[in-house]
């Protein structure tokens, strides 16, 4: 898709179609939306007058321009109420109107760069991401797309000359965001047959040269040699060779404090192994290396940003299978820090190869802060369902500020308790901790467990397991898709960026 930014009167854009926005309970129309309804002699002000055009978040209304204007049709989207705006509507805002445009067949089409009050580079920013996120699907395996339509080109038009720079950084910056949300949505959505560990490995061999970062792969011999046995006993029972996948960004230099750690969970796919999950949507864990898959993706968008602080991401990478080599209930597995495991589930894989990542992290790499993201418990879709993200973490000023980043991005969080009480749960009779406490509060005892391998390293983990989507029923919204949606490939970049500005 080509992307352009230009200065200028969005009324007078020739192509198939333009997006304008509109507040609910507007009705004295200005800016664009102002000057779009002078030419079609009043037509949106009439059709807010009928209750047609309401203005309502998720609305995206197509008017006809019969050749008042140079362009075809002008898509309305709703922005709801004045009171209750955010930078994350205006995205969605312009999300919904692109995807009505292309519905209808538009081919070329232009957008209102900035909104409201909204700061312009920030607002542009949130609407090329809401554009290229909300335009974007998977359909490489079907055979024809050609019913539905493809938009490929797009103008973000700013009028007011003075805030142009402004909307050509913002436009620059969320592109290379929403380009890295594109391959995050990519990657959990291939299949597991062509996603696998090696792939992934691969994949961030080719990131590291075309961005210059660093890149090293452990592999099974080498994790061995790191004592790193609750990783290699889930990798145990595949025939896939395993990868712990680690890219480092120098935006700070060697000399200086080894930055943040960002790890992402990435079992290619999840069978639950021995413990086998029940046939129904098993399918769904094709996608449970989203957190890794976010990981990758925000280590390319930072490479690009370059911020002034140093970033590693850290990706332990396999398949979870059954075979007469998989590790086995009542096994007992030996982290890098030395800590022994009683696996009670082979279903609870997550958390293992999250134990020597951030072992890995936290004690040889020395990384601080440290945050992981993984789709690692049921319970957390029955939580917070898919429009929240559970944060856990041993540090409120860290929580507190994922949580803010969030609100912002639009890959919403909430912080979840971790009592010590619930430890109690996981304590084993064999070991020094368990890997499964049962039904009650499983995605706090989860994240109890990868407590024992952080040390007193500030560390958020993030359970993407319901926001990424990965369950039938979930919904499309606004940029958002329904399944495999990216998050919190933002959430990671804008905390790379939000650290390196506190300096
Ligand atoms: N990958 C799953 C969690 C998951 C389920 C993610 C559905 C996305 C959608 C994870 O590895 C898992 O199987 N967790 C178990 C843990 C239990 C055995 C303690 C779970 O949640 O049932
Ligand atoms: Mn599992
Ligand atoms: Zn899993």
């Amino acid at each position: 898709m080509n992307l352009q930014v230009q200065a200028g009167d969005i009324a007078t854009f020739k192509g198939d179609g333009i997006v304008v926005y509109l507040f609910e309970g507007e009705t004295a129309l200005t800016g664009a939306t102002g000057a779009v309804d002078k030419l079609l002699n009043g037509l949106i002000g009439k059709l807010i007058a009928k209750g047609e055009l309401k203005g309502k978040l998720g609305s995206a209304t197509i008017v006809h321009t019969l050749e008042k204007l140079a362009t075809d049709r002008v898509c309305v989207a709703g922005l709801g109420k004045p009171n209750e705006f955010t930078l994350d509507r205006a995205r969605q805002a312009a999300a919904n109107g692109v995807k009505q445009l292309r519905g209808a067949g538009a081919h070329n089409v232009a957008v209102v760069a900035s909104v409201g009050e909204l700061e312009a580079e920030q607002s542009a920013q949130a609407i090329v991401e809401g554009v290229v996120l909300g335009l974007w699907r998977f359909r490489k395996y079907h055979s024809s797309n050609e019913d539905l339509g493809a938009i490929d080109a797009v103008t973000l038009i700013e009028s007011e000359r003075a805030k142009f720079d402004a909307v050509e950084r913002g436009v620059a910056r969320g592109v290379i965001i929403a380009d890295a949300t594109c391959l995050a949505r990519d990657l959990a959505n291939e299949p597991g047959n062509t996603v696998t560990p090696t792939y992934l490995a691969n994949l961030a061999r080719a990131i590291a040269t075309k961005h210059n970062l660093e890149l090293d792969v452990i592999d099974r011999a080498r994790a061995k040699e790191l004592g790193m046995g609750a990783f290699l006993g889930v990798a145990q029972g595949s025939d896939e060779p395993p990868a712990m996948i680690i890219l480092r960004y120098w935006g700070a230099g060697k000399n200086a404090a080894p930055g943040l750690g960002i790890i992402g969970k990435a079992i290619t796919f999840d069978s639950g192994g021995i413990s086998i999950k029940p046939s129904e949507n098993m399918q769904d864990m094709k996608g449970d290396m989203a957190g890794g898959a976010a990981t990758i993706a925000a280590m390319q968008a930072i490479a690009q940003l370059k911020p002034a602080i140093n970033v590693t991401g850290i990706v332990p990478a396999t398949e979870n299978l059954p075979s007469g080599k998989a590790f086995k209930p009542g096994d007992i597995l030996r982290a890098a820090n030395g800590k022994t495991i009683e696996v009670i589930s082979t279903d609870a894989e997550g958390r293992l190869v999250l134990a020597d990542a951030l072992v890995y992290a936290t004690q040889t790499l020395k990384l601080a802060p440290v945050v992981d993201a993984a789709t690692l418990t049921g319970a957390m879709l029955i939580a917070l369902g898919n429009h929240r993200t559970g944060v856990f973490a041993n540090d409120v000023a860290l929580s507190d500020l994922i949580f803010k980043i969030g609100e912002e991005t639009g890959e919403k969080m909430w912080t979840m308790p971790m009592d010590a009480e619930y430890a109690e749960q996981i304590k084993s009779d064999w070991a020094d901790v368990k890997n499964s406490g049962g039904r009650p509060a499983g995605s706090i005892t989860a994240a109890l467990f990868i407590k024992n391998f952080v040390g007193d390293t500030p560390w958020a983990h993030l359970d993407i397991a319901g926001s990424v989507g990965l369950f039938s029923g979930a919904k499309e919204n606004g940029y958002k898709n329904k399944w495999g949606n990216g998050t919190p490939t933002r959430t990671f970049i804008n905390l790379a960026l939000a650290l390196a500005a506190k300096k």
